[in-house]
């Protein structure tokens, strides 16, 4: 079988590389050190018996090593990178660049306070910035991500709860929610319902109303959810929850669909969680540093957890203790302050942008999931009617009987210069593909992206099985662990039995 001759990927993803030690050249050394002059004994007796074995390099061989390892990463940088629920988009480099200013990047956290008054300004503009952009007037800035964020408005909620005499004991979640909703609420100690979605994508509002009672302390939706969706029964939704006396917590790690455009305190959202590094610049992937502030209706300000920061006359303060306020704080769960590069990344984005600016990203965002969706719906299967919003889901019956399966399709897309869309998530469709084209991408770039994927399903409904199965043919490294067993359908999420 030959390899697509379509490939424009890095050639450097193509060659093997071989470990430092199978390049070692004895004898070569990138720096030449002086001879020791040192005779005491320094160490206390410890000495180096023998050879460490470190293979012998120059400098340019070492640089090099590195230089082609690092290549055969995929990268934003490199290409495309339409992973869904992801935001994958272009970071400006004028906020890398902010992040790194000494007196930024070497702050100290334990610093007093009076050193680090323009740390805490910014600590307390970035959260200002998030109440303006939520209509939401609590913000609590030290969850370190997104699923850190879900923990701490449900524990917020919780405290609040209790606080009324009322320890409520389910939260409500739909199927069309991201997965780490459930997970947080049961790490919250909530038993956790889930609610399906209808033939819409959306919250069935029936099963919805008929799981709600007074032992509900919250609903947790994420909106957009994840089959790139606005809930367009929200209203309705926010009323059932505050008639039954529970919470309306949102998952808000989509904002990028809607931020500038509407206000989720204005939809009677009281808690809501963002992703900075999805929404609001910071590289998401490799494992962060990520950022999950929480915003938070007056109800829930109160228990918010320390510390955070109030402005007195012209100085910051930060609040750290519990006794220190008349606000009832659940209490901490993150060292010191919060990710403090990522708040400046976020504040250098918000500001550079502006209200007219992050209004736009939300509307290119949608207007290039939409143009994939109609560029690629008549080739792919598409399970809910558009328009969607800054994603587009598809499932796998375009490939029913080809012998390919969603994760051979994804394979194939990696021989063809592009980062795989999200797959198998969410569970709600069989076999999905979700995409995510960002604000970021040009019309050429998603134009490119959509030839090869209209190529690609063309070949597959063509019965070139094979050439599906064996990908990715151009990788140093082919196929892992991820062969019949990873083919198998996907089941869907089932709520963790009490
Ligand atoms: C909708 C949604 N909610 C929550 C999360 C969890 O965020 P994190 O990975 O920062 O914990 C993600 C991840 O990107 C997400 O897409």
């Amino acid at each position: 079988m030959s390899a697509p001759e379509t490939y424009t990927g890095n050639r450097g993803l193509q060659m093997e590389e071989p470990l430092i030690f199978e390049a070692d050249s004895p004898g070569l050394c990138g720096v030449d050190f002086p001879d020791a002059d040192i005779t005491s004994d320094r160490l206390g007796g410890v000495k180096r018996e023998g050879d460490i074995g470190l293979p012998g390099m120059a400098e340019p061989q070492v640089v090099r090593h590195y230089l082609r390892l690092s290549q055969k990463n995929y990268s934003i940088d490199a290409g495309f990178y339409p992973l869904g629920s992801c935001t994958m988009k272009h970071n400006p480099r004028l906020n890398e660049k902010l992040a790194r200013l000494p007196g930024f990047a070497g702050l100290h956290p334990l610093q007093p306070e009076t050193t680090t008054q323009g740390a805490l300004e910014l600590i307390d503009a970035t959260a200002h910035w998030l109440s303006v952009l939520t209509g939401l007037p609590g913000v609590a800035m030290s969850p370190a991500a997104g699923a850190h964020g879900e923990f701490a408005g449900l524990m917020t909620i919780r405290a609040a709860l209790e606080d009324r005499g009322d320890a409520r004991k389910r939260v409500l979640v739909p199927e069309s929610a991201h997965g780490t909703n459930p997970a947080s609420a049961h790490a919250c100690g909530y038993a956790v319902e889930s609610i399906p979605a209808n033939d819409r994508g959306r919250v069935d509002l029936d099963a919805f109303r008929a799981a709600l009672d007074t032992d509900v302390a919250a609903l947790m939706l994420t909106n957009p959810n994840t089959c790139g969706l606005f809930e367009d029964e929200i209203i309705e939704i926010a009323e059932a929850v505050h008639e039954a006396g529970a919470f309306f917590y949102c998952d808000g790690a989509n904002f990028n669909a809607i931020v500038g455009r509407v206000r989720p305190g204005d939809l009677g959202i009281d808690c809501m969680h963002i992703n900075l590094h999805k929404t609001f610049s910071t590289p998401h992937g490799g494992g962060g540093p990520g950022s999950g502030p929480v915003v938070l209706s007056e109800a829930l300000t109160p228990y918010a957890p320390v510390p955070y920061v109030v402005r007195d006359g012209n100085r910051f303060r930060l609040i750290e203790d519990e006794g220190a306020s008349d606000a009832k704080p659940f209490g901490r769960i993150k060292g010191f302050h919060g990710q403090f590069g990522v708040f400046v990344r976020a504040l250098a984005y918000m500001m550079s942008l502006g209200a007219d600016g992050l209004k736009q990203v939300a509307e290119d965002a949608v207007l290039n999931a939409n143009y994939l969706m109609a560029s690629l719906e008549d080739v792919l299967s598409a399970p809910f009617a558009g328009p969607c919003m800054h994603e587009v889901l598809f499932d796998d019956r375009f490939l029913a009987d080809s012998g390919v399966s969603t994760l051979d399709f994804a394979k194939a897309m990696i021989d063809e210069g592009f980062h795989p869309m999200t797959m198998y998530f969410p569970l709600v469709v069989h076999g999905a593909l979700l995409m995510e084209p960002t604000e970021t991408e040009s019309k050429a770039a998603l134009d490119s992206f959509i030839g090869t994927v209209r190529s690609l399903a063309e070949k597959a409904k063509a019965g070139d099985a094979e050439l599906f199965h064996e990908a990715p043919h151009l990788t140093p490294r082919r196929r892992l662990d991820e062969t019949a067993a990873a083919r198998k359908p996907v089941l869907r999420w089932l709520p963790p039995e009490d």
